[in-house]
């Protein structure tokens, strides 16, 4: 039986062969299809404006450059998230401060956000773990209320929605990644969509070095940017993908559905919200019943691999990393992150995946924890 793994992109003949033209064009770094897919994001989102970024990790840098967040200056983020999410806050000076998940959502837990906001506080930065949003309408009060700016962690966003609204064509800066592993990919790369004509302009400046050329041919620059543009080799994959977003979000949801439906209660595995509406199913999670198996995570991980099942782990709280650790964070400050960080698996879901590879990967599981039962 085929390795199964935990995702795969999906990229078609029509892309690689526009991949090929581009590379034989003579222009491969940002150019007309890097245009071309911020005109396409665009009006995906509505007609906000977007930059095409490297990453999400640059967009997020460049956030909260544009948000003003400086030295000193606090963002509040969830524990719980690819560690970019806390480190491009530390690389712009300022100090990450976690506030626990919402054990349901497994997002940042909105009731205690206000309960950590000080003077300092300058940007609140959620995450939509999985695919699943934060709940825009109470985010966005909390934000008006106390005045702070959002930075939108929408890496993981893409084809999800709020209430009948795409996350991106709302709110205030999202930044969302094209990742390889993303619902759609540019192999690396990721956009940020803004709002604001100057904070636009800003953001193209900091996105390559600060330069803006004048139309004498001269060039000016006042601000210290940063190498964060986007290849058109990459942008045309990310086309390429974009023109299928529409049709890989239902079968996302269809196979988040299948496992539902398929999943042995008995396992004792915890499995996430299930929401078919606002979530795009970047991921399938499920929480190991560690305490009931005979085995850690990384046993199960093997054995569902020996089985030709791969598995992913996303991801260990930020907080109990080294780095966040010598900032004071300590285990015990943030239990429903450490709880789900320590016991969350990723199992298969991708659109090119079989029904019936749903069922497999179900009966794994099963096998694995019942064979290894305490
Ligand atoms: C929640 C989250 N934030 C940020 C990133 C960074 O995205 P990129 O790899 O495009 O820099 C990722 C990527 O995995 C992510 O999942």
């Amino acid at each position: 039986m085929d390795y199964l793994p935990f995702t795969r992109p999906s990229i078609d003949e029509e892309t690689i062969a526009g991949v090929a033209e581009v590379l034989r064009s003579g222009w491969i770094t940002s150019g007309p299809c890097v245009k071309q897919l911020e005109q396409e994001l665009s009006h995906y989102f509505g007609g906000r404006p977007v930059r095409a970024m490297s990453s999400a990790t640059g967009a997020l840098e460049i956030a909260l450059q544009v948000a003003g967040v400086e030295a000193g200056d606090e963002v509040i983020t969830t524990p719980l998230s690819w560690v970019a999410t806390a480190n491009v806050v530390l690389r712009a000076g300022a100090k990450p401060v976690f506030v626990d998940v919402d054990p349901a959502t497994r997002n940042i837990d909105l009731e205690r956000i206000e309960a950590a906001i000080t003077p300092r506080t300058r940007a609140l930065l959620p995450v939509d773990m999985a695919g699943l949003p934060v709940n825009r309408d109470r985010l966005y009060d909390i934000a008006r209320r106390r005045s702070l700016r959002v930075i939108e962690d929408a890496a993981q966003s893409m084809g999800a929605s709020w209430n009948g609204r795409r996350i991106g064509s709302c709110g205030d800066l999202v930044a969302i990644s094209f990742h390889a592993n993303k619902n759609i990919t540019s192999g690396e790369g990721g956009c940020l969509v803004l709002t604001d004509p100057a904070e636009t302009e800003l953001c193209t400046r900091l996105r390559l070095q600060g330069v803006v050329r004048l139309p004498d041919g001269n060039q000016e620059v006042e601000v210290a940017g940063g190498k964060h543009n986007l290849t058109d080799i990459a942008a045309r994959i990310g086309l390429g993908q974009l023109k299928h977003l529409d049709a890989f979000t239902p079968r996302r949801r269809f196979l988040a559905q299948r496992y539902f439906e398929c999943f042995d209660a008995a396992s004792g595995c915890e499995l996430p919200l299930a929401d078919y509406t606002n979530c795009n199913w970047h991921m399938f999670q499920v929480l190991l019943p560690l305490a009931r198996m005979r085995m850690d995570r990384g046993g199960f991980i093997q054995a569902m691999h020996q089985r030709g099942i791969g598995v992913g782990v996303h991801y260990p709280a930020m907080h109990l990393f080294k780095l966040y650790r010598k900032l004071g964070y300590n285990p015990g400050d943030f239990p429903h992150a450490e709880r789900v960080g320590g016991a969350t698996v990723t199992l298969p879901l991708f659109p090119d995946m079989a029904d019936a590879d749903v069922e497999r990967v179900c009966a794994a599981v099963a096998e694995i924890i019942r064979e290894n039962k305490k």
